[in-house]
């Protein structure tokens, strides 16, 4: 290509991540600070060689084909590709790209903030120091779960899932995980293998969620899985929020089966199951597992390394 490939940028990024499409494409963005419609999004494609998404873009199969003939790349700026249709973009031979790798770290990051957060209470502490009702310390004040020595399950041992792993060796803990597959023993790094998710729940003091969403996974963590867990379990999840039952996972809180849950990510994201935001033992922060300037800057660099070898071919 002897011309700048067009690039329509579906949301308004940081402006330094912005920077890197707009010095070397011919780019163009959304700018009004909400996500768009399919229609809007489909009449911005019009005439670009490619657009980059975000994971409340959805691009269902319906929505591939009415994709403008002159898109030959589809991004995503994320990991998870859930909200994408693989398949009718292949079938429209349209390349896709997206973010795996680089975000692993400031994930595994944020995962550890929900465990330490679920665990040790923080929204209610949170609350004493901020409404000013904290009357002063108290040996019966917020007692929480040992997060040091316990049981860490980690459903999913893909890169997140091992970056959060790694992470547990510092607080001592016997990491489990339950994935579709065995790892070799060198990426396992003596974590155990569950050859099943119910057993891993068995021995989960902590159960993280890191798998992949997909049909696959939609409600896998449900009833049957949250009464497998020991007393005073937590559960976290860093991944998609369909892959819990939100009805499940709110009935345990309450009854007390499990004991706190921490949340990146809900279901129906921004519009999540009202009953999460009025428990005190749901730690819940708005999907922001890889919101970093460096994890940021990194994720539109590789997406603008991957559009630059495209169009020229390399
Ligand atoms: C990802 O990269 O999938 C994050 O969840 C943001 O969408």
């Amino acid at each position: 290509m002897t011309t700048k490939p067009r690039v329509y940028v579906a949301c308004n990024f940081p402006q330094e991540v912005l920077d890197l499409f707009i010095n070397r494409f011919n780019a163009s963005y959304n700018d009004t600070g909400r996500v768009l419609t399919t229609d809007e999004l489909i009449a911005h494609a019009l005439g670009m060689d490619a657009i980059v998404l975000t994971a409340p873009d959805r691009l269902d199969a319906a929505a591939v084909q009415r994709l403008p003939a002159s898109v030959k790349v589809v991004c995503t700026y994320s990991v998870g590709t859930d909200h994408i249709d693989l398949d009718a973009l292949q079938a429209r031979g349209i390349t896709v790209f997206s973010t795996p790798d680089v975000l692993d770290e400031s994930c595994a990051d944020a995962a550890w903030l929900l465990m330490l957060g679920a665990a040790r209470r923080v929204i209610e502490g949170i609350d004493l120091v901020r409404n000013g009702t904290w009357q002063g310390w108290s040996p019966r004040q917020l007692i929480g779960r040992e997060v040091w020595g316990s049981r860490l399950g980690i459903l999913g041992m893909g890169r997140i899932g091992r970056a959060i792993a790694k992470r547990a060796r510092g607080f001592d803990m016997a990491v489990h995980y339950h994935n579709r597959n065995r790892l070799g023993p060198e990426l396992e790094a003596g974590a155990q293998y569950h050859s099943s998710l119910k057993s891993l729940a068995e021995h989960s003091d902590f159960l993280c969620i890191a798998c992949p969403a997909s049909p696959s996974t939609r409600g896998l963590v449900n009833k049957e899985i949250l009464e497998c867990l020991p007393a005073d379990a937590v559960v976290c999840n860093i991944s998609r929020g369909d892959i819990v039952r939100d009805e499940d996972l709110i009935l345990a809180l309450k009854t007390g089966t499990v004991a706190a849950a921490g949340l990146d990510v809900f279901a129906g994201e921004p519009d999540i199951h009202p009953e999460y935001r009025q428990l005190p033992n749901v730690f819940g922060l708005p999907h922001i597992g890889s919101s970093t300037m460096r994890t940021r800057l990194a994720m539109g660099e590789l997406l603008c390394s991957g559009l630059d070898s495209y169009f020229s071919g390399s």
